[in-house]
Order: C-alpha cells, then structure tokens, then sequence
C-alpha cells in the first residue's frame, strides 16, 4: 500500500515536470512554420482510424507489465508503440499496443483465447486482458528497446495542478497557450476514442464489412478536451465502397420497408442491444430514439468514454470538418475557445447536461463568429470557403444537404495571409466586450456570410446553423440564460482589463475560478464597474464597434 502511493506521487511529481517540460516546447511552435502543410480533417480521421485498426487495448496487472506484455507482443508481430493508462477510483491500469501491421493483429487474435467460464459472452475484440505467466520468465529481458513509461497517459488536470501551471507563466497570453496545452485531448485520449470506434465496426463486420463508425464532435474537431465525449456516426456502407461501373456481381439485400426514420429507430434498437448484451466494457445502455437525431448513449467503461452513437447525423461529421478547420487556420484560435469554454463552464453558462443553457457548439460558433467579424477577420466565412471549393469537396448528405465548402487551407492561406496580429489577450477582451454589446433582440449570428443578420425569428439567442440554415442552432438558449450570458461577458471584460495585479490571481485565473463578482451581487455588477466597461465601446447605427486601439492601449 505504502508502495503504491509512493509510485503515485511519484507518477504525479513526474506528470507535473514532464506537462511543463512539453509545454515550453510547445509554446515555441505555436504558429505554423512557413510551407509547413495542416493535415486535412479527413487525412487525419482516416490515420487514426488505420491507426486503430493496428492496435489493441491489454488490460494489466500495474504499468509495470509494460516490459512483459512487450515482450511477449513482440514474439507474435512488431510492436510500433505502447502507451499505459490508468482509469477508475481503484485504478484498472490498461495498455494501448500498437502494431505496425493490420495483420500482426490478425496473429494475435488467432493467439488469443477466451476465458472457460459458461458465464461470459465469448466476444472477439480488441479488447483483451493479459494474464499472468503460469512458468516464471527471465525478468526485464527487452528493457532497452522501450524505456519504462509508468505515466498515466489518460490523467485529467485537477483544478489546483491548473492554477500551478498558469501562476508559473509569464503573461496572459502564455496561460491561455498552456491552458489549451494542458487541457486538451491528448493521444492517449484520442486513440481510446477511435478505438472506441473500431470496436462497434468490428462487432458487425460480418454482416457489414465496410461500416464506418465515424467520431465527430469535439473528440475530432480540436476543441476537445481530456474526458469529453465521443459522438459517433455510423454508416453501415461506407460512401467509398460504391457500386462503380466495373462491378458485376452485387449482393443480394433485404428490402427495408417502413419510413426511413421507423427504420433507422430499429436498427438503432438492434445495435443498442448488441451494445448492451455482448460487447466488453459497453454500459449504461440508453436508447434515445424519439430525438430528432435519435440517438444510443453509452458508457464504455475500459476506456472510460461516453458516447453518443447517431446512424442518421452524417452533417455532424462535416459540421466537425468545418471547425477543425476553423481551430487550424490560426494558432490562437484553439487557446481563445478553450479559455472562452473554460470560463463558461466556471461561471455556469454550460452545463453538462442538456437544457435552457448555452452549448459547447453555440459557444464555438460565437467565438467564431466574433473572430470573422472582427476589422481584420482572423477567420474567413463559410462562404468565401464554398467558393474556393474544389471537386473533391463536394458533400450533400443522405438527407440533402450541402456539405460542399474548400477542406484543403493550406490553399486558401496560401493567397488569404491572415493580417490580424493581436495578442490572445486583446482577442479575449475583444470577445468579452463584442457580445456585451451585441444586438441579441434584433441580430442573429451568421458563420457563412461573416456578419450579424436580421434575426429571423424570436428565439433569445439566434446562431444561424452554417450547414443547414433555415435552422437555429442555439434555439434551446432561454431569455434568462442569454441575459446571464451578458451580464458574464461584461463582467468578465472588466476583470481582464482591471488585471494589474501579480499576486496568485493575475490573468485568466480569475475568470476560471469560483462564482465572483455576479454571485456577491446577486447577478448585478457594480454600477461603476459597469460603466468602466461600457466606455470601451462606441454606438454605432449597424450595431456596436469596438474601439480597437483604446483598448489595446489598455492591455497591452
Ligand atoms: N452539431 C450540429 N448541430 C447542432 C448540434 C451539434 O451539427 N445543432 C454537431 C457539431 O459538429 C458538434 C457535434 O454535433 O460538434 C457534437 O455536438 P455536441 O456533443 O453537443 O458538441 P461538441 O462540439 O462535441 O462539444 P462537447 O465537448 O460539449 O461535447
Ligand atoms: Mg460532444
């Protein structure tokens, strides 16, 4: 016991060190390099899924099984990398292998066995658990090709190892860079969520070999972070494999009759039975089929992941493209929507469950908005995107809609230099002060033309959906939550531009900590303090402008 928790302080001390470690280098590759390319959201889906599919997930004794299951994976194929992780209060520990070939999986499978017990569902997965030797082996015999990785690849930052890494940066705009850093879906992260994946595919491979369970949402979209969770799409045939007109021989199907909707609900019954009744680590089954995108909720608890499995929402997946896009096109991006996420989630304008409130996806959208919006754009509209569309961007879904919009930026900054240079500070400010201003009653916001239109119709807030635009994206959001909304942002403005202090609470920390000023003043800030915020914009007929240079002489 006693060992334990020393190897457990020993792990934290270590992950500490090793989180600043690859912060310091990271922050010094923040913008792209010049003719350094950004991967397409497709090319990156698409390794991580061959990646999957390489790799299995080994549940083990301790991390320090690494050097053993090495060993032995090593003996059935090439081991290209191992990656340990821990999940639970009593922690199960797991180690995800990857081989360099599909088919060195192939041989493990065939050397794999199931347990004798008349009592488990003999499944054939990547999910497996590795058992102890019955002979005694040689110990540590392959210790040089790997060096022990004891770290918990699966850690999620505590509050208080936060506000240690932002104390120690040196201005504002290095917190928000480390806070996005530190908080954002890792590796280990990311392949547990396609792994994830890989097991519904592999569940029904029989019947339906060319299956895609596609991850969208912010597991895939770059504004995920440690612990959200994994939305899911899957297609029974995947648009690659369609009929071409060297096909001959074609499969006979069944006939599917009944709405398309009433069939999809069936199927959904169907995969969320074999969820539920046969695949390891998969509970907390809940069919949520009366939805308007009906969906199966899940828990998969070796992974730690919860899921929301659609069969109808392939716009998701390109909605994903659109804001993985969005969050490549700029190094600050990405920092601005976690801060701005972060701070959201603090004060209770989020909430993890469903209701009244402000979701993640609005609150993405609005940063966006706001970062098109501004005199020098950071980000383009969708429309100046659908321009530049090329033929292999072309997208309508199953349920018609266009999808189509340029994916490859490299082309479009290629002859579109981005020519805002303000600081994420400024930009943070910007945004705060932007929607305590903002026109709610009589302007909705538009992604795709780059500026606040005529709301259409009467709900509190109107975030026009860029793919789908006769609908409203933030439709849900009440007049109370939308009212908290601007009481927040000005509150917010205020303590970032009254920031002089350096003592612990300096910078963004205290946006991310505790109910503030709104809770000691029953949602009223201070009359004075609200007209130090005010000041920092001008009337204007089209809306309110920001005066720009006032308050960057301010924070700068
Ligand atoms: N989506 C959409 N239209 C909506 C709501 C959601 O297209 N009205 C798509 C978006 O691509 C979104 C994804 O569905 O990213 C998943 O939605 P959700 O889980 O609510 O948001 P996430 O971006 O995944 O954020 P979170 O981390 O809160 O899960
Ligand atoms: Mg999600």
């Amino acid at each position: 016991c006693y060992q334990n928790s020393m190897l457990r302080i020993f792990h934290r001390k270590h992950l500490l060190l090793n989180l600043n470690k690859n912060l310091t280098t990271q922050l010094s590759q923040q913008p792209l390099a010049e003719n350094q390319k950004v991967v397409s959201f497709d090319d990156n889906v698409k390794q991580r899924r061959d990646e999957a599919n390489r790799s299995i997930l080994v549940q083990v004794q301790s991390a320090h099984s690494f050097h053993e299951l090495q060993s032995y994976c090593s003996s059935v194929g090439t081991v290209k990398k191992m990656m340990h992780y821990s999940t639970g209060v009593e922690p199960m520990h797991f180690i995800i292998v990857e081989f360099a070939k599909a088919s060195d999986l192939q041989n493990i499978y065939t050397m794999s066995s199931y347990i004798e017990d008349t009592q488990v569902v003999p499944v054939q997965s990547s999910y497996l658990w590795f058992r102890a030797a019955t002979k005694k082996l040689s110990k540590n015999k392959n210790k040089s090709i790997h060096k022990l990785n004891v770290e918990n690849g699966n850690h999620i930052l505590r509050d208080n190892e936060l506000l240690q890494v932002l104390n120690s940066c040196a201005d504002v705009n290095e917190q928000m860079v480390n806070l996005h850093n530190s908080t954002r879906l890792n590796e280990v992260g990311t392949r547990l969520r396609f792994l994830v994946a890989k097991q519904i595919e592999m569940a029904i491979s029989g019947m339906f070999p060319n299956s895609a369970a596609l991850p969208f949402g912010s597991s895939v979209n770059g504004f995920g972070k440690m612990g959200c969770d994994l939305d899911l799409v899957l297609r029974l045939n995947d648009e690659s494999k369609v009929i071409t007109d060297e096909t001959r021989l074609v499969y006979h199907c069944k006939a599917l009759s009944g709405s398309e909707r009433s069939i999809s609900q069936r199927h959904m019954e169907v995969i969320g039975d074999i969820l539920q009744l046969f695949l390891p680590g998969c509970s907390q089954v809940r069919k949520i089929l009366q939805a308007r995108v009906p969906i199966i909720k899940y828990y998969q608890q070796l992974t730690d992941v919860e899921c929301d499995l659609s069969m109808s929402n392939t716009s998701g997946y390109h909605m994903s493209d659109f804001l993985y896009i969005m969050g490549a096109m700029d190094h600050r991006v990405r920092p601005l929507i976690f801060t701005i996420r972060r701070w959201a989630a603090t004060v209770g304008l989020t909430n993890s469950s469903p209701g009244r409130w402000i979701t993640n996806f609005s609150l993405t959208l609005l940063v966006i908005g706001f970062l098109q919006n501004l005199p020098k754009p950071v980000l383009p509209s969708l429309n100046a995107l659908v321009k530049l569309a090329g033929k292999n961007d072309k997208y309508i879904t199953d349920d018609g809609i266009n999808c189509t919009f340029l994916r490859d930026i490299n082309v479009y900054l290629a002859t579109n230099p981005i020519e805002n240079t303000d600081s994420l500070k400024i930009l943070l400010l910007q945004f705060f002060v932007y929607y305590s201003q903002f026109d709610f009653s009589s302007k909705a916001i538009c992604l795709n033309e780059s500026m606040a239109i005529a709301k259409p119709e009467h709900s509190a807030l109107y975030i026009v959906n860029p793919l789908e635009r006769g609908l409203n994206v933030s439709k849900n959001v009440s007049p109370e939550e939308l009212e908290k909304f601007r009481l927040e942002v000005r509150n917010a403005a205020w303590l970032l531009e009254s920031d002089e202090t350096k003592d612990s609470n300096w910078g963004i920390i205290p946006l991310l900590t505790a109910k503030r000023i709104l809770s000691m003043n029953n949602g009223n800030l201070p009359r004075t303090k609200l007209l130090e915020v005010s000041k920092l914009f001008e009337d204007d007929k089209d809306g309110p402008v920001y005066k720009n240079n006032d308050v960057k002489k301010q924070v700068q």
